[in-house]
């Protein structure tokens, strides 16, 4: 798809030259001549990247900017500006533009910085699809992420399984200053214990079998930005100590190194455990878990927040009736009355692959009861149960749906990457109901 470019400039000349310039290379140009018809365009042909001059009339391009930041904060505005206004640029830049040029506009430099906006936009469009929801205590979170967003204090994000944690975690980096640092992310309950140090705080060259190459831990790669520590709850005690240091002191200690080096990583982490159960139980150390609660955010299992079941469930039906060419247009009354009732033990997640899964089955154009078996089937066995075979099912059906997309549902191939016959895969699919339709 070619990439629409929306550029905003009063100047008639240099709009021409500069729209030739970006069609040449490709892209798909619309232009207006100041921030009010900017702002209509943006709205009603959804560029994927904006460059916009600073002084027009009667709207300027800051005008063009607020309105992004409101409306459309993953599209990146580029300000163009004439020499001697710099400092407009850099207020600019604190409102959120993606990076200045300045007049005369060098070619090759637009092209480059257009292709690394889009770039940009692009990787933070897929990491962080947005945290959907209406509710009050929704709207509520929203607020909150960007008052943990606004200081370098650390953050412990808790919630059940499948609640967002990791889209909060990905919210606070987009809304932080750290926002163009990098963004790193360590499961500390996917990673082997005695692998985990390194992962952590890297190694040298030599340090210990195995270690023929000298590595970046996590907190090297993500200094200037956001160390997100997944699943914290299972981190060896044995490792706790080193974290601890790290965090107070702002250095690390590579395995095998000789001396510390700092870096500056602001730290969140997310757990489903309660960890200040484990505190008590001595299965977490008191001081570091004092050290990575600063502040705290705590999401509500999805069955509390009112409404949010229908909208969300509205959005991922769109999402993935698009992904599969689907022609479902809306969730019957019936269906909707089964998802308001049920308790959703597996959150957002749950609800997620249960849209995905209906939407694949569903033939008509209209999601049935129907489509959606797994809600209706076993209420018999207690919730516990529930929750914890929910879990499997859903990890289960996660990998399944992975590797067939990841081949283009040539099955063949992804039996071979799950490691699975080929007959296993097609025992597991007719299980699920995936792909049948
Ligand atoms: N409010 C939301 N809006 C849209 N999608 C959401 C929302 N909350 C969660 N999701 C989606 O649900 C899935 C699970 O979210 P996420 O990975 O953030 O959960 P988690 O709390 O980290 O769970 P776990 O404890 O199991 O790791 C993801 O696909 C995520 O995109
Ligand atoms: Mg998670």
């Amino acid at each position: 798809m070619t990439d629409k470019i929306l550029l905003v400039e009063d100047e008639k000349k240099l709009r021409r030259i500069l729209q030739l310039v970006l069609s040449d290379a490709g892209y798909e140009v619309q232009t207006a001549a100041e921030g009010g018809s900017g702002v209509e365009c943006w709205k009603s042909w959804q560029p994927s990247l904006v460059l916009t001059d600073l002084k027009m009339e009667p709207l300027d391009g800051l005008h063009v900017l607020r309105y992004g930041s409101d409306h459309a904060p993953d599209i990146p505005c580029v300000m163009l500006t004439a020499f001697g206004t710099v400092e407009t640029a850099v207020e600019a830049m604190k409102n959120g533009a993606f990076d200045f040029l300045t007049k005369p506009v060098d070619h090759e430099q637009l092209l480059e910085v257009v292709k690394q906006g889009l770039e940009a936009s692009r990787t933070t469009q897929k990491q962080t699809a947005d945290l959907l929801g209406s509710s009050a205590v929704m709207q509520e979170l929203r607020e909150e992420i960007r008052l943990l967003a606004s200081t370098d204090s650390a953050v412990l994000i808790l919630g059940e399984s499948g609640t967002g944690k990791e889209l909060v975690a990905q919210g606070i980096h987009k809304a932080s200053k750290r926002s163009r640092g990098p963004f790193v992310r360590l499961n500390c309950a996917s990673i082997p214990a005695e692998l985990l140090e390194s992962e952590l705080f890297g190694h040298k060259r030599g340090s210990f079998t195995g270690a023929t190459e000298t590595r970046e831990g996590a907190f090297v790669r993500a200094d200037g930005g956001i160390l997100f520590l997944d699943e914290i709850g299972d981190l060896p005690l044995a490792l706790q100590p080193k974290l601890l240091h790290a965090v107070e002191e702002k250095e690390i200690m590579p395995i095998g190194g000789e001396k510390p080096q700092s870096v500056s990583v602001k730290i969140l982490s997310a757990t489903n455990l309660d960890l200040a159960e484990m505190v008590q139980e001595k299965k977490f150390r008191m001081d570091l878990y004092y050290r990575l609660n600063i502040m705290q955010v705590v999401l509500p299992p999805l069955n509390v927040r009112e409404n949010d079941v229908e909208e969300l469930a509205n959005t991922f039906l769109r999402y993935f009736a698009k992904e599969f060419g689907r022609p479902i247009l809306q969730i019957s009354m019936e269906a909707l009355q089964i998802m308001g009732a049920y308790g959703w033990p597996g959150n957002v997640r749950e609800l997620r692959n249960v849209m995905e899964r209906a939407v694949l089955k569903c033939s008509g154009k209209e999601l049935t009861p129907d489509c959606i078996p797994s809600l209706t089937e076993g209420s018999e066995c207690s919730t516990k149960e529930k929750v914890k075979s929910l879990d499997l099912v859903a990890i289960e059906q996660e990998l399944l749906l992975a590797a067939l997309k990841q081949h283009n549902w040539n099955k063949t191939q992804a039996a071979k990457e799950l490691n699975i016959s080929r007959s296993a895969l097609r025992y597991r699919l007719n299980k699920y109901g995936i792909g049948l339709s």
